[in-house]
């Protein structure tokens, strides 16, 4: 199974800052910070085109990293009669400074480190809690790179000591965010998140005309961002969606952008962008089933309640009436499954409002689509906090 999401990260660029427990600052926030090594000769090296390492989500011929939720997979194992099993990642020359990777073995718990460029950072080691068994078997290692604005970069090489075969405001920002808590809850699914910060759906119309939206992005390896910009200028790599594996389920969820100051995109604007991008996916993954998730609004207090509106909601139900016939475009409406504690700065949801909605949607699949969910481990990280005590 294959998913992609489009557009749901409506998050803005933002200096990531302190995490916040109902106003505390979180102990201990990024567990995980990996040490920062030398490689030696006592290392097999493995460059960062070697096939066995495999690239998640948009990266482009450079090993460089683009928003959203961008990682890499690698196996590895320990040799015959070894007794530790190491493993270290080298970022290039591209990666932003200090910028927070998250990394795990297998679907155990996350851990956090940051890096910087040019640098070696060991993830795996004799600190990592491994029995004799589990250093001898193949091991998967995940790492992601999730925080806003500031998209890690590659280079990256997988490193391996000989013993080895040779062979924005959601806490976590994308991987608090109801699209990850989505695709990764649905257990063993392969999925990719295209999403930007600010962007729009329609193309050439937002913040004076010049921003390019989601019917381009789609097509393109790097985002619609500065940092792009700077690589790229206006012609960045493009992206081809038929080199991958067609998505048997494409969620989209735009508008946010497009709706607000200073772009107020006419709906009539909107509603065509819409029906080209669905018709482009179509396209490109004719057997895609294509939902459209409503996109709520802000709640504002209007006497003693609180009320929410739903931002292009006509259009999003007429595009998904001029599909109908075709049986492929299913519409979620969200209204009502969010409260007022659910959203918060922005219209951007709390971390409870975005488990809710990725709980709704998993559902959806259940019933709707008759997918089997398959638990297979640490999602989301440290929601602990929302109390794991008993007796009390
Ligand atoms: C691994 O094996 C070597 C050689 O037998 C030994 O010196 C070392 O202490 C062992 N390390 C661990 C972590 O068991
Ligand atoms: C590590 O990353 C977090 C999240 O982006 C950031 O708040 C923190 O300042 C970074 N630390 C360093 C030392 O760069």
């Amino acid at each position: 199974m294959r998913v992609a999401l489009l557009g749901i990260l409506v998050s803005a660029l933002q200096v990531a800052g302190t995490i916040l427990d109902n106003g505390h600052p979180r102990e201990n926030p990024y567990p995980g910070q990996a040490p920062k090594i030398s490689l030696d000769d006592t290392w097999n090296i493995y460059g960062a085109d070697v096939p066995e390492i495999a690239y998640k989500g948009r990266w482009d011929s450079k090993h460089v990293s683009w928003w959203s939720a961008p990682g890499i997979k690698v196996e590895f194992t320990g040799g015959k009669g070894i007794n530790i099993s190491q493993l270290a990642v080298s970022f290039g020359p591209s990666t932003s400074d200090g910028v927070l990777v998250a990394y795990r073995l297998g679907s155990l718990d996350w851990q956090f480190s940051n890096v910087t460029a040019d640098a070696t950072y060991q993830f795996v080691g004799d600190w990592s809690e491994l029995s004799d068994e589990e250093i001898r078997e193949k091991k998967i290692f995940e790492m992601r790179a999730q925080i806003a604005g500031v998209a890690t970069a590659g280079n990256a090489e997988l490193t391996v000591p000989p013993s080895l075969a040779s062979g924005q405001f959601a806490t976590y920002e994308t991987m608090s965010s109801w699209a990850y808590l989505f695709v990764a809850g649905l257990g063993n699914v392969e999925y990719s998140i295209t999403a930007y910060a600010g962007a729009c759906l329609t193309d050439k119309a937002c913040y004076g005309g010049g921003a390019r939206g989601m019917t381009w992005y789609w097509h393109q390896a790097a985002d619609p961002g500065s940092r792009a910009h700077e690589f790229y200028g206006d012609e960045p790599e493009g992206w081809d969606v038929n080199a991958e594996q067609p998505a048997d389920l494409v969620l989209i969820q735009m508008g946010g952008n497009d709706h607000r100051h200073p772009n107020e995109i006419p709906g009539k604007d909107f509603y065509h962008a819409y029906v080209d991008l669905i018709e482009d996916i179509h396209r490109s993954w004719p057997h895609a089933v294509v939902l459209i998730v409503s996109q709520w609004g802000y709640f504002a207090k209007k006497g003693m309640t609180y009320q929410v509106d739903q931002i292009y909601e006509e259009e999003g139900k007429k595009v998904h009436e001029h599909f109908k016939d075709l049986g492929f475009v299913y519409y979620f409406d969200t209204t009502g499954l969010l409260q007022h504690n659910d959203i918060g700065p922005k219209a951007h949801p709390t971390d409870v409002g975005h488990v809710k909605l990725a709980s709704h949607l998993l559902q959806w699949v259940k019933l709707v689509l008759r997918w089997k969910l398959e638990p297979m481990g640490e999602v989301q990280h440290g929601t602990l906090s929302w109390n794991d005590q008993e007796g009390y």
